[in-house]
């Protein structure tokens, strides 16, 4: 049973949280005159030291230490004595683990966050630098349009922002101070929790205790916001890995972030991105764990809420290093803008441009597309390309075209028209590159 119960093996990792929750009880319970001043300073001291024990691995750990909660006070007591037996007065582990998780997960958010700004910034960097490459661009994987590689690379600056503003937003919400509510109905020692919250940068106090201690939504946000960013980081490396393969060759992996077979001696595997596809199921499966943990919990706490944490503590180590390997792949991925010209099809990205420019001239766009779709079928009927047509051709097709349709069979052409803001237009790219730096600069 011992084993079964015991979460020290795991929530250790939540060492520093809970001493600095602690010391900051401490104090609390000296202002009520609990703790005398000169066992206030013992018991702050003697924290510091265990605090020191575990950040330099020399913590034991014992057989009859539960929970990382009941190893802190077991080796407070051992050091101070009788001091070490009141500092669990009015606290229960139920606040107390609450507390620690959140203070842990603002302290680790705070970390990711800096992890998605790196990325972000290893995207503009590259972007900048990139930005006179065309390529193909893919809806349902078929070739649709012109479109420059800055742009897409600039598509994941966007969606790792809003991720950054969903964990700012669920910082926000972990940022209520669940100590001092007890067990579950409150502490009656009249403890100052205004004061506990601003000495654990809290920005409130929990309004109910019944729900400051049942209460994981805010793991259940961040798993969610992971979920998420996980995803799309999924949704690029299956892009690259499509990319890096023979069949495209538009792209070409580093040796560090990739892969030989132990049997194909040519083999070069993209490893790294598709284990960062692989971990978004297990990210995935967290979220999923805790909130099939969560639904059948009567309130308030019972023990199976012990099963928030390895969830949670998995869940930031692999967000974590997928963002760094990311990174890395985004640094050192080479493109191949010769093969991306090459694999253009055959001038059929052009068949928009051939409409909209119908449309300029006066057609309805649904006929203009009709008599485009026609075109480009006997343009495949006869393996004929659109440059290729002499205008009389083109006049059986509409009399509104003439000598400048030739001017829209080139590639950067069709990129910049699409100029509107947001398209792949180069300026509207650069433009685009200037307000995602803006946006970094004001927020660090
Ligand atoms: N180890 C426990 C947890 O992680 C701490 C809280 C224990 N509370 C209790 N009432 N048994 O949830």
């Amino acid at each position: 049973m011992n084993r079964f119960n015991n979460s020290i093996a795991f929530d250790k990792v939540l060492y520093e949280a809970d001493i600095t929750g602690s010391i900051a009880y401490a104090k609390a319970l000296k202002k009520i005159g609990i703790f005398t001043n000169e066992e206030y300073i013992r018991v702050v001291k003697a924290l510091k030291e265990i605090l020191n024990e575990f950040a330099n691995g020399k913590f034991v750990i014992q057989p009859s230490d539960e929970d990382i909660h009941t190893a802190v006070e077991r080796r407070l007591t051992e050091k101070v004595g009788d001091p070490g037996r009141k500092i669990h007065t009015g606290r229960s582990r139920n606040d107390q683990v609450a507390t620690d998780l959140r203070l842990f997960l603002m302290w680790k958010v705070d970390e990711l966050m800096k992890k998605i700004v790196d990325l972000q910034k290893a995207i503009l960097r590259r972007a900048e630098k990139e930005n006179n490459v065309v390529m193909p661009g893919y809806t349902h994987l078929q070739q649709a349009q012109p479109i420059l590689w800055s742009h897409y690379l600039m598509s994941l600056f966007w969606m790792l922002q809003r991720d950054k503003e969903r964990f700012q937003d669920c910082r926000l919400r972990s940022s209520v101070l669940p100590l001092g509510s007890g067990a579950l109905a409150g502490n009656a020692f009249l403890i100052d929790r205004g004061a506990l919250a601003k000495e654990l940068n809290f920005a409130w106090v929990s309004e109910n205790s019944i729900d400051a201690v049942s209460d994981r939504d805010f793991i259940i946000e961040f798993l969610s916001a992971c979920a998420i960013l996980m995803m799309h980081l999924s949704r690029y490396a299956e892009d690259l890995i499509i990319w890096s393969s023979v069949e495209f060759g538009f792209v070409e992996l580093d040796e560090a972030y990739s892969t030989g077979s132990s049997m194909m001696p040519q083999k070069k595997n993209p490893d790294s991105l598709e284990l960062i596809r692989g971990k978004t199921g297990r990210v995935i499966g967290n979220l999923m764990k805790l909130l099939t943990v969560m639904k059948g919990i009567p309130l308030t706490y019972s023990k199976d809420l012990q099963e928030d944490k390895e969830p949670l503590f998995d869940t930031i180590e692999t967000v974590r290093a997928s963002l760094e390997i990311f990174k890395g792949v985004v640094k050192t991925t080479k493109i191949h803008p010769d093969k991306m010209l090459a694999k253009m099809d055959d001038e059929m990205v052009f068949a928009t441009d051939v409409a909209d420019y119908l449309v300029k001239k006066g057609l309805l766009f649904r006929d203009a597309h009709k008599i485009v779709g026609r075109l480009v079928r006997w343009l495949t009927e006869k393996g004929k390309k659109f440059s290729e047509l002499p205008l009389t051709t083109y006049k059986r097709f509409s009399t509104l075209f003439d000598d400048n349709v030739y001017r829209l069979f080139d590639l950067w052409h069709s990129v910049n028209l699409r100029s509107a803001e947001g398209g792949t237009a180069k300026a509207s790219v650069v433009k685009q590159i200037r307000e995602g730096k803006k946006l970094l600069r004001k927020q660090l």
